[in-house]
């Protein structure tokens, strides 16, 4: 299993100052061990919490951001939306605080490394892949239904636990489709380049869940070819994809089956209206048609059982 990225604190200055500050901040609770890694807007620590013993992550706004209203208001933000989504697909938050500069909050540590560092060692095998995307539906599927878009789906931002579950994180730039005012600022530029929907490049306010079923469909699309469906810098991508139908899975895997192949190139629409309707509707589409008979029967019949979709997903898979 692929171990997560490490750091070296001789590779960014301030990196030491920074984890003094955190180990302040978390005094008593958790013991600081490495960073994992940084981004523009913070940095994620590996750290121990004794009591439980039990390893987890501490995400750490820049100090530099901290002190900054708007930064600091996201980065609650974000903690708060993890705090509301409980689900087995969305990392959950541990713990929150605010001291002396340092901001930060805690989840579990997801000791099997992202999806990235994963796509860099090995290409997915159609099953894996297509076991990966029904989780992530069926996490998108809850978070849509909770009003929270992400925004920024992709490989960096999928990470498995112990187990092998895959499991979202990075909910930084996620919109609230209830209370948002920041909502088309943030709409702005924000997201990845070769994951962005067309209407997420355009900053259309009209942009919503189905962003994130465009970018699931590029993480499928990698999976299952080991490429992304357009190539290039983010300029020319995104040039392209306004343009150009992105090309079917087809044409650089073969041995997918239709289903799945379909299934995936339906996510990558140009128009959000050709997409899939939902997450859910994604989910329950790559569950039951590449299921053989009896399953999608035992399927459809848990669906009825248990009344939630999700549950029959887990039980059909494991
Ligand atoms: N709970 C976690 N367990 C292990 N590693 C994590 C966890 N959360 C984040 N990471 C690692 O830290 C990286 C950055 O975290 P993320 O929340 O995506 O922050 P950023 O806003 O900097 O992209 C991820 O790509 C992943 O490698
Ligand atoms: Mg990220």
């Amino acid at each position: 299993m692929a171990a997560p990225l490490r750091l070296h604190s001789g590779e960014y200055p301030g990196l030491r100052a920074e984890q003094r500050r955190l180990e302040r901040a978390v005094a008593g609770r958790y013991r600081v061990i490495e960073a994992v890694s940084r981004g523009g807007m913070a940095t994620v620590w590996r750290a121990f919490e004794p009591g439980i013993e039990r390893q987890v992550a501490l995400k750490l706004l820049s100090p530099s951001l901290c002190g900054d209203d708007e930064h600091r208001g996201r980065f609650r933000r974000e903690a708060r939306i993890l705090g509301a989504l409980a689900h087995p697909n969305i990392v959950p938050v541990l713990g929150f605080g605010e001291l002396d500069g340092a901001c930060w909050f805690a989840m579990p540590f997801l000791a099997g490394g992202t999806l990235e560092s994963r796509l860099a060692e090995l290409r997915l095998d159609p099953e894996s892949a297509r076991r990966i995307l029904i989780q992530l539906a069926d996490g998108l599927a809850f978070a849509h239904a909770q009003g929270v878009v992400h925004r920024d789906i992709k490989a960096e931002n999928v990470a498995f636990d112990a187990s092998g579950r895959p499991v979202l994180t990075d909910f930084g730039i996620a919109t609230l489709a209830t209370s948002d005012h920041s909502r088309s600022e943030i709409t702005k530029g924000s997201g990845t380049a070769h994951y962005m929907a067309p209407e997420q490049l355009l900053g259309s306010p009209e942009a919503d869940g189905r962003v994130d079923l465009y970018a699931l469909g590029v993480l499928g699309f990698r999976m299952l070819t080991g490429r992304f469906p357009f190539e290039g810098n983010a300029d020319q991508v995104s040039a392209r994809r306004l343009t150009n139908d992105a090309p079917p899975v087809a044409a650089f895997a073969a041995g997918v089956p239709a289903a799945l192949a379909a299934a995936v190139d339906r996510c990558l629409a140009r128009r959000p209206a050709d997409r899939w309707g939902g997450a859910a509707e994604l989910r329950d589409a790559l569950l039951a048609r590449t299921a053989a008979g009896p399953l999608k029967q035992a399927g459809a019949a848990l669906r009825r059982l248990l009344g939630r979709p999700s549950r029959a997903a887990a039980l059909l898979m494991f």
